[in-house]
Parts: C-alpha cells; structure tokens; sequence
C-alpha cells in the first residue's frame, strides 16, 4: 500500500487528512465514494474544541454533516455515528435519540445500536455516573457489507459438544470464536492508556477497528468528518483502507498526520485486538486500605436459591 499522505481528499492517497471545516472535505468527495462514514461529532458540552450553541442548531449542524456524509456513502456501504449525551442545566439529552429521526429521514436504516461500556469517567454527584455511549449503526439499502469473521471473539465454552442427535460428541460452537454482540467492553483512552494523546476524547482503536474490518473491504475509504487525532484514519490504514478526515483544530490533524505515519510504517503504539480489560492483581497494595470500609448492608442471598443464569431472564 502506497504511504502517501494528502492534505486535500486525494483519492490515490493512503490518507487525506484535512485541516478545516468537515463540510468542506465532504464537499471534495465524489457521491458514492465512501464504504463507511464513522465518527465521533462534537457532544454540545463546551468541551475546548467546540462551540456551544443551543440543542436546536447544534441538531441543524449535524443534519447538515449526515446529509453530505449519506450522499458521498456508497450504496452498499454504512455510517456510524458514537455518541454520549448533551447535557444542559443538569438535563441529559440522549444524542443518539435525537440523531435517529434525522437519519431516517435521510433515508438510512438501523441495524445495532451498539453500547460502548467502559469502567472510567467523570463522577456524577446528582445522577448515575456514564458508564457507557452508543454507536447508531445505519446502512444506505438492505444490500451491505457486513464481514462478522474478522472480529469474532473468543467462545465462552469453546469445549462444549452436543450431547444428544446426529453431531453427538461433537463441538458445538465456531472455533473461529462467537459474534461479538451488540455490547461492547473496551477500556477508554484515560492518561495510562497506550493510546492516549493531547486530545481529551479520542476513541480507542479497538472500537473503531472492529467497525471497519466488519464494514469494509480492503482498499475501501473509510471517512471521519471529525477526525480528531485521526484514530478512524489509523484503524483504516492498519488494515490496508484508504483514509480521509477533517479537524478544524490544526493541533489536532497534526498528531492525526504523525499517529498516520506510525500507522502506515507499522510503528503505532496501541492496544491490541481482543485484549481482555486488566483485571488487577489481588495482592496489589492499593486494593488495601488500613481500616475496613463500611458499606451499607445488604440483605444476605439465600444459599438454596441458584444463581440466575441469563437465559433463564430473557424474555
Ligand atoms: C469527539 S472529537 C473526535 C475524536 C476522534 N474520534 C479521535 O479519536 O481523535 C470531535 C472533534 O471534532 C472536531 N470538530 C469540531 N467542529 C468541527 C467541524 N466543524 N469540522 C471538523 N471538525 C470539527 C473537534 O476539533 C474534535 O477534535
């Protein structure tokens, strides 16, 4: 794969990575030229690199952003929008509810819902602290690229064979590993992770990699109209996609064109696929304190009662 690097959409480049506005990228595109449109917009929330505006306009902006970004998606192809909540004057504001009916009327159609859990982030003191966001996945027409293989996880019982009919004694399920459902457990980028930059809100690649091995072919683009650092750009190279992004903070494409570079020589620091999230040793002294810690009390299970299995709570 050639490691060329373009600062305008070039369609023979590895990456186009631009610095300005994503209208104006998306606005190079040709229709049609896309395999995914992934991103991750600004929340609304006054983080450094946005502008705070109301709910209203803040939703007019992202109309216009799907608009441009559903005409440059191929036919086949899929966008995928990872959202969290805006939140104003205490009152949580669920994106991705309010992003839905603009995508239908674009004329996308939803196929997961993904919820990105992750153990760390701000703590609340008058609601629940986050603990997750969402991914809308949506597809232009019912005829899609949709490749599960590439990111199976491991079974959980990988021995497990049937006991009874015509595959008696045989292994049950697909060594290959399981679909990886719709809930997906990745570690965010906080300041110990191997991933982490200058940017305060930038995916793990893991989360975007899985989007692009299953939605995409080889040598497809793959766009991020808010690229931040580039990470949808890194997870594209990484497995021989073409990229382009745009970032209106020049900081920003900056570490996006370095992390690129690193990416394409095979050199990125990052967190491998299907690491299983650290579980800290028990003998690690912080998880010791002096004095007990007095949690309030909890009434005690029944010891004949056996533990719930999940299936036996689906409905
Ligand atoms: C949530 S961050 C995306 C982070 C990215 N997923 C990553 O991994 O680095 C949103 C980004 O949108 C950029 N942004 C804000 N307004 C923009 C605009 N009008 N056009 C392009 N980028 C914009 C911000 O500078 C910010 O880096």
């Amino acid at each position: 794969m050639n490691r060329h690097i373009s600062p305008e959409f070039d369609r023979s480049a590895a990456a186009s990575l631009f610095h300005g506005d994503r209208l104006r990228l998306l606005g190079q595109l040709p229709s049609g030229a896309a395999r995914l449109v992934v991103t991750s917009p600004p929340y609304n929330i006054g983080k450094r690199y946005e502008k705070r505006s109301t709910l209203n306009e803040y939703l007019e902006g992202q109309r216009a952003t799907l608009r441009e970004a559903v005409r440059v998606l191929a036919t086949n192809g899929s966008l995928c929008w990872q959202v969290g909540n805006h939140v104003a004057d205490g009152e949580v504001f669920p994106l991705d509810m309010l992003l839905y009916p603009i995508c239908k009327e674009l004329g996308l159609r939803l196929r997961n819902r993904i919820v990105w859990h992750f153990e760390h982030g701000l703590h609340c003191s008058r609601r629940l602290s986050g603990r997750y966001e969402t991914i809308i996945w949506f597809t232009k027409s019912d005829d899609y690229i949709f490749n599960v293989d590439p990111i199976r996880v491991p079974q959980k019982y990988p021995g497990k064979k049937a006991f009874k009919g015509p595959h008696k004694g045989e292994y049950t399920c697909n060594p290959a590993g399981k679909n990886p459902g719709d809930v997906w457990i990745i570690p965010n980028v906080k300041h110990n992770h191997v991933e982490k930059t200058d940017h305060p809100c930038q995916f793990p690649i893991e989360l975007v990699e899985r989007l692009v091995l299953a939605l995409t072919n080889e040598h497809d683009l793959v766009v991020d109209p808010y690229m931040g650092v580039g990470t949808a750009a890194c997870a594209a190279v990484i497995h021989s996609r073409r990229a382009a992004g745009a970032d209106v903070c020049l900081p920003y494409v900056t570490i996006a064109r370095d992390r690129v570079t690193a990416a394409l020589e095979g050199r990125l620091s990052r967190r491998p696929m299907r690491r299983p999230v650290y579980v800290p040793d028990p003998g690690l002294k912080i998880l010791r304190r002096a004095e007990a810690i007095d949690y309030p009390e909890l009434p005690l299970a029944d010891p004949d009662e056996p533990e719930t299995q999940a299936s036996e709570t689906t409905v």
